[in-house]
């Protein structure tokens, strides 16, 4: 048998009459960018998530990029990002001229806390980027309280957790702006590149529409130093057809990692991902633990299951941030050596699930100390 990692065609044949009639309505219209769809997606958005505004940009990077930008965030100012997330928290930090700041994370989590980020306070501290990692959402609430205490501004990662919870919110509601990925492989995916910030803020809304559009809301009057990072009218048609699915796929996708907690329950060796009080995960990756991860993975790949590693190391372990990494070893150091994500989507069926769960025990039992 074989198990992809994700199986993005199925989605489109799952529904392939509502995307279709969705590039014919926009090819008709004659319209493909800043146009009625694009309005009606952030409309969409901007409420699922419990928001006054979406504003759709180019991908998620930018999406970053650009709340950074309209809270003002530039040279000299210190952002605190995890060490343990995906390049682009970074990079959008270092591409405002910014420095980032690196914080681990909580113990038996993967994402950061108050108590990391308040260590992690200096006077130049202007904003906190926590990432809702693999679907789990960080802790928004507490962060709030700490952002507004210490006059930082608070901007999620969302980009992995579209749908998720904490408490009765959900992500994308949480600090002054809230910054997605639509990358065909998330939870919400378009296809093709895309993102949107949130905020509450009718001026930040705003400041994000010129930013994304050469500084200007109307035609030819440039009112700021701006670029070009428009979410399309294809891709907006095609996201309210995933859109109205997300909670459907969401729900699909805890039913597995329900099926992948019963059936890998105590094997001494390998640690499955934990879920914080209140939280009400989406389940973007599946990610265990185990020391020995990669002979896990090629076990795992003889078998025809195929799994991936978020991420090889954390992110001062590349070069171009090197001079970010501490001289000891980390928490995040050794999470990265022990992470594997294994088959996760909604189109996984249960068969899929119980031959990995089956391959994954037969590992361990083949490997008994
Ligand atoms: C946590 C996180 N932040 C930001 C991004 C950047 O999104 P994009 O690839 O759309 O630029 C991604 C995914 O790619 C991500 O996983």
């Amino acid at each position: 048998m074989q198990v992809p990692f994700l199986d993005l065609q199925a989605l489109y044949r799952e529904d392939a009459e509502a995307y279709d009639a969705a590039y014919h309505r926009v090819m008709d219209s004659g319209r493909w960018i800043l146009g009625p769809e694009l309005s009606r997606f952030e409309a969409a958005f901007a409420s699922y998530c419990g928001r006054r505004h979406a504003v759709g940009v180019g991908n998620g990077l930018e999406a970053l990029r650009l709340a950074l930008v309209v809270s003002g965030i530039g040279p000299g100012d210190e952002v605190i990002v995890p060490a343990h997330t995906f390049i682009a928290t970074w990079l959008a930090v270092q591409q405002c001229g910014a420095t980032p700041v690196p914080v681990e994370p909580d113990a038996g989590s993967f994402n950061i806390g108050p108590e990391g980020v308040k260590a992690a306070l200096s006077a130049r501290t202007r904003a906190v980027i926590p990432v809702h990692l693999y679907g789990h959402a960080a802790n928004g609430p507490a962060l709030e309280a700490l952002c507004a205490e210490h006059g930082l501004v608070l901007i999620e990662d969302a980009a992995q957790a579209q749908g998720a919870l904490w408490g009765e919110r959900r992500v994308g509601s949480f600090g002054q702006l809230s910054a997605f990925s639509f990358y065909p492989g998330k939870n919400l995916g378009a296809f093709g590149d895309a993102g949107a910030v949130l905020t509450d803020d009718d001026g930040l809304a705003h400041a994000l529409r010129q930013q994304r559009n050469y500084g200007s809301t109307h035609r030819y009057a440039h009112e700021s130093l701006g670029t070009n990072s428009r979410l399309d009218e294809l891709q907006a048609a095609w996201l309210q057809v995933r859109l109205s699915k997300l909670d459907a796929h969401n729900a699909r996708r805890s039913e597995v990692a329900t099926q992948y907690a019963q059936h890998l329950t105590h094997l001494p060796g390998l640690h499955l991902p934990q879920t914080a009080p209140g939280s009400q995960p989406v389940w973007h990756l599946y990610v265990v633990q185990a020391e020995a991860r990669d002979a896990l993975q090629r076990w795992l790949a003889e078998r025809g299951v195929e799994t991936l590693v978020h991420y090889p190391k954390a992110v001062y372990g590349f070069e171009p941030f090197a001079a970010h990494r501490p001289t000891a070893q980390t928490r995040s150091d050794q999470i990265c050596e022990q992470v594997l994500s294994l088959p996760m989507g909604p189109h996984l069926s249960d068969v899929q699930v119980m031959y990995v769960c089956e391959a994954v025990r037969n590992f361990f039992e083949a490997h008994r100390p």
